[in-house]
């Protein structure tokens, strides 16, 4: 839901305006994550000073809050660690002292920014104001930073000076939750500690020098000898709770092989740390995805790696990863916005999805990701689709072609509901989840509740290294690249064709489905090219959406079958973005109840493209328009019995099979959605009360 920032530099010169600037935006980056208020520590110019500044808005205010602070720009930085956040609030209204970083005290000894929650906070709270603690902000996260003077203290009164990773352990024992982690101190300068449970942390790395190795050496603690004595020239005195040892080669134990150095002389670096790729991207592609509970502590231009309990079937390295990700990709280019943009790209996207995964010519699907467990999937008793939203109706369009092709029973489930409901779910059950992100909570609960219940899960997501990327057993990437805009819109139709190549596969040993899977393959292969021409109704979308549309209030989208999908999908994205009611209705469902709605004003889009449910959706039309009521009509290119006279409008659209239809039916949804809300002047990259990415229950 909200974005964390993190920027420490290690023997490179840099001035507090590089600084600011290189956290403002990495954190204008995240702005899409979500977005009512934001804030920065960094260093001020007295020893153990940290400033810490904070702005509700957008990014941009605070940027302009930060130049209005008449600090030296030009002070330079050989080493400093800053850090950053930007908030969507949960808990406590967008005000300023809500906003992060927070602070232990008034002398900002531990400044922290948080994702997630801290489900103990309420007892944290408690037990620290006993202790004298005086709270400023409403939110669960400033008991963390009280947390850490109140454990950092301690161990100074019993006369240890712990490690920062130490502290950070300590304080790890007492929060129960959900995080992403960042944590200064001025009793650490120039040093972060972070850590990460159920929240995405990844580390960018950016030295001068090759790294010696690709990974990181995770550190546990019964590695650690704990009488060995600090070794020369370590300035890391921790008071034996984490000596540094030396070890046969003379090297130090706990020293980070991918920074050494042949002479031994430290290596100038920056670090990145972020809660998502897109803001490192413009200064590194080296990266290192940290897993839950690990903590990274970086200093003296070292990352490192610990780990409080060695627990079985935990990896010992963590990989230093090449992102391939563009910074081009994630710009607007030539758009007025992301959403635009990524309507635009999805004749390039949905090929994409499909790249190096179908051989058109001899009607063949390949899923590397899945190929290992394809008969296992066979297999399955059933198959459970679950995801949120946007994905729940990608669910929705596909389940249909699923069945036909399968023959296996498919549902299609809501992550909350289904985990409201604690329904049953079985060892012989395949999970299939949905998700852009990768990171919605409530599909990553539903996903650990399936887990738990050693059914097979099976991942359908767009962000590669994202959480439920990485905890479903296997998967497929729908490779449709980063999707900023809040309003899900390439992701739609490329997760769709991810879940129809996974039908495909799975019914590729049934002889009695030859002819449906050739024809729907060859289906797919004209869907670029389809989506192109869709995307030329655009002017034609536009008028409409200024003129008839544009003062409505209301909306109500009518689909059947395939269709019902589309309908909900696109009620979704006017929802969303242009903030007008508009409601799915099953065609079917019409005259039992809907239908007192309908008069000569409220305007209805029918999708009338041609499948087997075609004549039933006429009659729907003919209800509609003999109550006076004049639907916008969605049919196939030159589909002469389409009676024009009582329609308000009509968007013609390319004839596909049945099950592939709604790819580019959605699309004429996506761009009303869109232009209905710039037309109301709402910024459509940032509808008011939604972000992103959903970490939160
Ligand atoms: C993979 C590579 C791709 C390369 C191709 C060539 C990755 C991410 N993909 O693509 O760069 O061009 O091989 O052979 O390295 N997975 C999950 N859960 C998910 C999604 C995926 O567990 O939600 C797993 C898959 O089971 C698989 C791995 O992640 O083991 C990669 O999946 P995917 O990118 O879909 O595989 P390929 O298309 O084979
Ligand atoms: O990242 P996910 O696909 O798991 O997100 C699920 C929903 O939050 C998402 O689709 C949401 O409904 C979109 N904003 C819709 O456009």
């Amino acid at each position: 839901m909200c974005g964390i920032f993190g920027y420490v530099n290690y023997l490179v010169e840099k001035t507090r305006g590089d600084i600011s600037d290189t956290l403002i935006e990495g954190l204008q980056r995240l702005e899409y994550r979500g977005y009512d208020s934001a804030g920065i520590a960094i260093d001020g110019d007295k020893a153990d000073e940290t400033l810490i500044f904070k702005q509700i808005g957008k990014v941009g205010a605070l940027k302009k809050e930060v130049e209005s602070q008449n600090l030296d720009r030009t002070a330079t930085f050989v080493n400093h660690a800053g850090i950053a956040h930007t908030r969507w609030a949960t808990h406590g209204e967008p005000k300023t002292v809500n906003c992060h970083p927070h602070r232990s005290d008034i002398n900002n000894e531990f400044v922290i920014v948080h994702n997630g929650i801290i489900t103990n906070y309420r007892e944290l709270k408690t037990l620290l104001k006993q202790k004298g603690y005086t709270f400023e902000s409403d939110t669960d996260t400033e008991c963390i930073a009280k947390l850490f003077k109140h454990i950092y203290d301690t161990n100074i009164k019993n006369g240890n000076e712990p490690d920062f990773n130490e502290l950070m352990k300590q304080v790890l024992y007492e929060i129960d939750g959900s995080y992403g982690l960042l944590v200064k101190s001025s009793h650490y300068p120039n040093e972060v500690v972070a850590t990460r449970k159920g929240s995405p942390l990844l580390v960018g790395v950016k030295t001068e020098k090759k790294l010696k190795v690709d990974f990181v050496d995770v550190e546990f603690p019964d590695e650690l000898p704990n009488n060995e004595a600090p070794i020369n020239g370590n300035t890391h005195q921790n008071g034996g709770l984490l000596p540094v040892a030396q070890g046969d080669s003379g090297l130090r134990h706990s020293q980070s092989r991918a920074f050494l150095s042949e002479d031994g002389i430290p290596q100038p670096a920056e670090f990145f740390l972020s809660s998502d790729p897109a803001s490192v991207i413009q200064h590194t592609k080296k990266v290192l995805f940290l897993e839950d509970d690990d903590i990274a502590h970086i200093y003296d231009g070292e990352l490192h790696i610990h780990r409080a309990t060695r627990e079985a079937g935990i990896s010992a390295t963590r990989s230093i990863q090449t992102l391939e990700m563009e910074l081009a990709q994630i710009m607007k280019g030539p758009f007025s916005h992301f959403m635009q943009k990524e309507i635009y790209e999805q004749p390039e996207s949905t090929f994409n999805t499909m790249r190096g995964r179908i051989d058109f010519d001899n009607h063949i699907v390949k899923l590397g990701g899945l190929q290992k467990w394809l008969t296992t999937i066979r297999r399955c008793r059933r198959i459970i689709m679950i995801a949120c939203g946007t994905s729940y109706h990608s669910c929705l369009a596909t389940r249909s072609i699923f069945e036909e092709l399968t023959e296996i029973p498919v549902s299609v489930e809501l992550a909350s509901d289904f985990l409201d409901r604690r329904s049953p779910v079985f060892r012989d059950d395949t999970c299939i989840f949905v998700s852009q992100s990768g990171e919605t909570a409530d599909s990553m609960l539903a996903l650990q509740y399936c887990l738990e219940r050693d059914a097979l899960t099976v991942g359908v997501v767009n962000s590669v290294g994202s959480s439920i990327s990485r905890a479903t057993h296997c998967g497929v990437h729908i490779n449709a690249g980063p999707e900023i805009g809040v309003a899900s819109t390439k992701a739609y139709t490329s997760q769709y064709i991810a879940l129809v190549m996974i039908a495909l596969s799975l019914s590729d040993d049934r002889v009695s489905k030859i002819n449906r899977r050739h024809e729907i393959i060859d289906g797919l292969k004209q869907i670029p090219e389809q989506i192109k021409t869709v995307l030329t109704l655009e002017s034609k979308i536009k008028d409409l959406c200024t003129s008839e549309l544009a003062q409505q209030k209301s909306l109500l989208l009518l689909g059947r079958g395939y269709q019902f999908a589309s309908a909900l999908e696109g009620a979704l994205k006017i929802k969303e973005i242009s903030y007008m009611h508009s409601e799915g209705v099953l065609a079917g469902e019409l005259k039992h109840g809907v239908l007192a709605l309908v008069d000569d004003q409220l305007p209805i889009i029918a999708f009338a493209t041609r499948d087997s449910l075609f004549p039933k959706v006429m009659s729907s039309i003919e209800q509609v328009t003999a109550r006076s009521g004049r639907p916008i009509i969605i049919h196939n290119t030159d589909d002469k019995s389409i009676n024009t006279d009582k329609a308000l409008a009509t968007l013609e659209v390319p004839l596909s099979v049945d099950c592939l239809q709604g790819l580019l039916n959605v699309i004429p949804l996506q761009l009303i959605s869109y232009w209905l809300a710039v037309n109301r002047g709402i910024d459509v990259d940032f509808p008011r009360n939604l972000a992103k990415s959903v970490t939160v229950e």
